[in-house]
């Protein structure tokens, strides 16, 4: 069977300056090992994404390195209220982070996120990383600075009450749901271990997941929010959050599919046609996925193309495989193997200079 070639709007590459969790080019082997033909990059590397300058390097070292399709997110500092909007065309976005997470892109003032909100140009995806009250600040701004605002990885009953409440009136949000808060929840934190559970927003309870999966036409796209770290540093006494997820995300979906929770039109709408929309991304000519909906397998973490090398869904089976991916006409992953070379990814925004 073949679908199109996923999207996937929220990734995190880690180069520069966390190439020991991953590069651009395991990132983009590990994306293409699980359908995925384009991603959109976080800003949260070291140094983070915050500049003309910042931006350049990490485009170039994507440039050479990336084996699919992309394009870099900005980040919002205290520092570049003013400026950000001028690289706007060169991005994926601006990305917000309202909240504590993994690396030093928190906004605490309130005057940043309004002034953010207020000149990011309109036309261009602002995402914001917003748990709980802070997401009822993000959508507030939406309403008063009449700009559309994408919600990442939401998680809780409460806040997509709150986004349904929003669309009904009439107010620009668009959300994210990431794998891990569809297929597991804060029981399983015991059996991957509470070091490497560690993620943000955190497992949540069962109600919440039943929630997410009762409020489907509510979530707008799937995203991996694929955040690698090795599997030393996540059983460290400080492990840093988030989850390697883009080699499990399709024979996850394809999964509840067999089992009749989700349709293949719902996986594409949240995959392919609501991300083309909501982040203004290029249709990729002759790029498709073969799959064996039907194959039952299980996921073995330490055959993936991920540096990161583990994963909380290790020793799952799963129903459904990714057999082959076709890029721009040519084949790029076949039968575990990646047949795409670094550099052969395309920045889809405009060049920067
Ligand atoms: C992400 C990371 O490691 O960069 N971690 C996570 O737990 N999700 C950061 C983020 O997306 O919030
Ligand atoms: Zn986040
Ligand atoms: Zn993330
Ligand atoms: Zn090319």
């Amino acid at each position: 069977m073949r679908i199109p070639g996923l999207i996937d709007p929220h990734v995190h590459m880690r180069e520069p300056g966390g190439e020991h969790k991953e590069d651009w080019s395991t990132g983009t082997a590990s994306a293409l090992a699980g359908g995925v033909t384009m991603v959109l990059a976080m800003p949260n590397t070291k140094p983070p994404v915050t500049d003309r300058k910042t931006l350049e390097a990490t485009l170039s070292l994507a440039g050479s390195k990336a084996r699919c399709d992309f394009a870099q997110f900005i980040g919002a500092g205290a520092g570049n209220r003013e400026t950000a909007a001028s690289l706007a065309p060169h991005t994926a976005g601006l990305k917000m982070y309202l909240d504590s997470t993994y690396g030093d892109l928190k906004l605490d003032n309130m005057e940043d996120w309004f002034i953010h909100f207020q000149n990011w140009p309109a036309s261009s995806p602002l995402c914001v990383h917003a748990e709980g009250p802070s997401l009822a600040a993000a959508i507030l701004l939406a309403e008063v600075t009449n700009r559309p605002v994408h919600l990442c990885h939401i998680s809780l009953r409460s806040e997509i009450m709150l986004i349904r409440a929003a669309k009904a009136r009439g107010i620009p949000v668009t959300c994210e749901v990431s794998p891990h808060h569809l297929f597991l929840n804060c029981d399983d934190i015991p059996s991957i271990s509470p070091g490497r559970s560690e993620v943000r927003p955190r497992l949540a309870s069962r109600d919440d997941v039943q929630a997410l999966w009762d409020n489907l036409d509510c979530i707008d796209c799937f995203a991996t929010d694929h955040a690698p770290h090795t599997p030393g540093e996540k059983d460290s006494d400080n492990p840093p959050p988030g989850f390697p997820g883009l080699e499990s995300a399709l024979p996850l979906y394809l999964t509840a599919m067999s089992q009749g929770r989700l349709t293949l039109d719902d996986i594409l709408a949240r995959c392919v046609i609501n991300p083309r929309h909501i982040f203004h991304l290029p249709e990729q000519p002759d790029t498709f996925v073969e799959i064996d909906p039907a194959a039952r397998w299980t996921f073995d973490a330490a055959k993936s193309h991920t540096r990161s090398g583990w994963s909380p869904f290790d020793g799952f089976t799963l129903t459904g495989r990714i057999e082959s991916v076709t890029l721009r006409g040519k084949v790029v992953y076949k039968n575990g193997e990646i047949l795409a070379e670094p550099g052969s990814g395309h920045n889809i925004r405009s060049e920067l200079k």
